[in-house]
């Protein structure tokens, strides 16, 4: 059996009385499965607090690749630790659009794993690469900047191809797994052993099983469909 994980990116959504009122109803249904959530930077307290003492873990959705600093408006990744973090999600595609960033994301893998927090690092391709038959060479590059200084420890990764993310358009258990499949060569030619590999992009109940049933997709990291307790039950559960 396959050690599956199921993580929750909120994005910009919940204040912490509704991130408190959701682990009310997902602590009371004793799941057994790996759930790592992460609430936007406000609402961390309040997810920590209403956790303790479940399994559940909680990350980080962006993190400085600094100790401390003069960084106005930056998270800090010591003070996420010291908190009770354990993840920091990195390399998110709107992180990479929005954002701008690309070159920083090595060095916010490595400076996160130096703290002993795990990186989930995303990779994906948009639409027009997929298209032009680009999507191994982009993951290829993706991976291959973002883990240049990256250890096998505290990492997993999440393939998230851009056109799925919140449009409802899920790839094909097919292409996902050709995906994955790719991945997961790329990552043992390059020594980086037994990594979980996540899909990401419109996971739903409805798509959830057919997904996981595929040999390299390890779980599952989900957007809108983690917002609701109930929908996430659903997910986890398969
Ligand atoms: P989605 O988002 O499930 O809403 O498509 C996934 C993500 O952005 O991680």
């Amino acid at each position: 059996m396959k050690q599956k994980i199921f993580a929750a990116n909120w994005k910009m959504f919940k204040t912490p009385a509704e991130t408190r009122q959701f682990f009310k109803v997902m602590t009371s249904f004793n799941l057994k499965a790996e759930m790592i959530f992460f609430p936007s930077a406000m609402s961390v307290e309040a997810a920590l607090e209403s956790t303790k003492g479940s399994s559940i873990s909680i990350g980080i959705q962006n993190t400085h690749p600094k100790v401390e600093g003069a960084f106005t408006g930056e998270n800090s990744s010591t003070a996420a630790k010291a908190m009770g973090c354990t993840f920091v999600l990195i390399g998110h595609s709107e992180r990479r659009s929005l954002f701008l960033e690309n070159e920083v994301l090595a060095e916010k893998v490595q400076f996160v794993q130096s703290l002993g927090l795990k990186a989930m690092f995303c990779v994906g391709e948009t639409l027009s690469q997929r298209e032009q038959n680009q999507t191994e060479a982009v993951l290829a590059e993706q991976l291959e900047k973002g883990l240049a200084k990256a250890s096998s420890e505290n990492l997993i990764i999440a393939y998230e191809p851009v056109w799925a993310i919140g449009t409802g358009k899920t790839a094909t258990s097919a292409q996902a797994e050709e995906a994955h499949k790719f991945i997961s060569q790329w990552l043992e030619k390059k020594n980086f052993k037994n990594l979980p590999i996540l899909y990401g992009g419109s996971v739903k109940p409805e798509n959830a099983a057919e997904l996981i049933s595929q040999i390299h997709i390890s779980g599952f990291l989900v957007g809108g469909a983690s917002l609701d307790p109930e929908s996430f039950k659903k997910i986890a559960s398969v």
